[in-house]
């Protein structure tokens, strides 16, 4: 029997945590497609064009954006700036393939407004995509990983698992796994070079092959 894809919706503990480069691991190690539906801050540069370099995704695999804005700031407030509302009926996965596999990437973290009245947890909850969370190794961890794991939980999304990125932390991790009952199923050292061969060898050491079946 062929097994199902691989996809998975990538938030995070906060902005700038490490949900692009998880992203581009896993699009590395899994040869899935690409796909961030929401970009703010494109003045600094989009996720999409991280991805492709970093995974070496031509351009067919990174899907053009839903929204784009410039300013680096919250969706809701970004669209809000440019006279718009985002509307979750307008983000609609382009047509891919029932077979290939698809990393979604979200904006900032779980709670994060995308207009009056919805936050991104509405989002994955519109994507129907199970759902990893990427955190830090580093102190406030325990807080900030325990608070998002009750928001998306409270949200009713399939929550697989946390994916920790920098400097080995044991104790974070294990707390992390005791007191919010879940497994951390992927973690990310610091990298000097983050790169296609870095990032798959990090995924053959440190990924959990029982929740990433390539
Ligand atoms: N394992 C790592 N080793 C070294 N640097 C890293 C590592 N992971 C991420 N970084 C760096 O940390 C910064 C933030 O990472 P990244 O862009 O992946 O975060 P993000 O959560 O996607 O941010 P955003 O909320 O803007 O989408 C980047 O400069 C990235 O190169
Ligand atoms: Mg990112």
């Amino acid at each position: 029997m062929k097994s199902l894809p691989n996809r998975f919706f990538i938030t995070g503990t906060d902005t700038n945590v490490g949900k692009t480069t998880v992203a581009a691991l896993l699009c590395a190690a899994l040869d899935a497609i690409y796909w961030k539906p929401i970009q703010t801050g494109t003045r600094d540069g989009a996720d999409r064009a991280t991805v492709m370099r970093l995974a070496e995704l031509p351009r067919r695999r990174a899907l053009p954006e839903a929204y784009r804005f410039a300013p680096p700031v919250s969706p809701h407030l970004a669209a809000q700036r440019a006279g718009i509302r985002i509307d979750l009926r307008k983000i609609k996965l382009p047509a891919i393939a029932a077979h290939e596999n698809l990393i979604v990437e979200g904006a900032g973290g779980a709670l994060v407004p995308i207009n009056s009245t919805q936050l991104m947890t509405d989002l994955m909850s519109h994507l129907g995509l199970p759902v990893l969370l990427v955190s830090r190794t580093a102190l406030g961890t325990i807080n900030h990983t325990l608070l998002s794991i009750a928001a998306l939980r409270a949200a009713r999304l399939d929550l697989r698992g946390v994916i920790m990125v920098g400097k080995p932390n044991r104790e974070n991790r294990r707390a992390i796994e005791h007191y919010g009952e879940i497994a951390v199923v992927g973690a990310v050292p610091l990298l000097k070079k983050i790169n296609r061969a870095t990032l798959l060898r990090v995924f053959r050491r440190n990924f959990d092959r029982k929740v990433f079946a390539p």
